[in-house]
């Protein structure tokens, strides 16, 4: 897909690969990791996990490095305010991770922000009452209306899209996952969302179709001034629905808005 209008629907990631962590057996020496990942590893209690998320890391690692031309070492990562990673010195670097159990997802692309996401499909026997939590009332109905044996899939569906949404932004959950709508829908391309007092436009799509997950990814395309759109002033402070105050604070929170 091409073009700058936010309806041009694709989403630019020319890496979006899935990595088994379990068989992942090209481990170089963890001393590729930085010093704040080698804190986390050590600090699982169980060697499972820690072995995954050293997985993830160099998995993520070798596909950034393969997408730079940067040598490991140059690969310096930080986080914002709220933890997303981001490549230090290289902004048009865009690139987001997921993990479920024993499988990664990596995203990279060179344009908007980028949020991944998957899931294990698996049975989700609290679907509703998650529903209920995160998901909008028209997402819940629309839940609800479908037969049983499309529930899992499509809850995980609505599920991943709003995780990538929030990694996207990078605010994780300070953005409340029910102040914005990503359906269930499988054609389902855009999502607006309203954040201290802007839309942000954000492109959705599915992550490569495997049988044994689903996936999101999300790319942040787009942001507006509420004001031009609506004809009506911003609220300033932070929001997560265009139609509720600022709650109590929240100003003292402010939201860096990019791209
Ligand atoms: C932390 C969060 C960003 C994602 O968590 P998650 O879906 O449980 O885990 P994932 O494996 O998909 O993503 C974790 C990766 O996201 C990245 N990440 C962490 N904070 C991030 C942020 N603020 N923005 C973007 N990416 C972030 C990191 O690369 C992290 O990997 P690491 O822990 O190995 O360093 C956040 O959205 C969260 O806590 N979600 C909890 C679940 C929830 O209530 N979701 C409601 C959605 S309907």
């Amino acid at each position: 897909m091409t073009g700058d209008s936010p309806y041009a629907l694709s989403i630019d990631a020319p890496v979006c690969r899935y990595v088994d962590l379990d068989s992942f057996t090209d481990l170089p020496a963890e001393e590729l990791l930085s010093e704040e990942e080698r804190a986390r590893a050590e600090g699982f209690r169980f060697e499972l996990d820690r072995q995954r998320y050293v997985a993830s890391h160099v998995a993520l690692r070798q596909a950034l490095s393969e997408y730079t031309g940067l040598h490991h070492a140059e690969l310096h990562m930080s986080r914002g305010s709220f933890g997303k990673p981001s490549l230090t010195g290289h902004a048009r670097t865009q690139f987001s991770l997921s993990h479920s159990q024993g499988l990664a997802l990596i995203a990279i692309g060179g344009r908007g922000p980028l949020g991944a996401d998957i899931e294990l499909l698996r049975p989700v026997p609290d679907a509703a009452i998650l529903a209920a939590e995160h998901f909008t009332r028209r997402e819940q109905e629309a839940l609800a209306a479908l037969p049983a044996h499309e529930r899992d899939h499509a809850f995980l569906t609505c599920w991943t899209r709003k995780e990538a949404c929030l990694k996207a932004v990078g605010v994780g959950l300070l953005l409340s996952s029910q102040s914005f709508e990503v359906g269930l829908e499988p054609d389902r391309r855009s999502v607006e969302l309203s954040v201290a007092g802007r839309i942000l436009w954000l492109v959705l799509g599915p992550a490569p179709a495997r049988m044994d997950c689903v996936g999101s990814l999300a790319e942040w395309r787009q942001t507006e001034a509420r004001a031009n759109r609506l004809g009506a002033a911003g609220t300033g402070g932070y929001t997560g629905d265009p139609s509720l105050p600022p709650k109590a604070g929240a100003r003292a929170r402010s939201v860096e808005i990019a791209p």
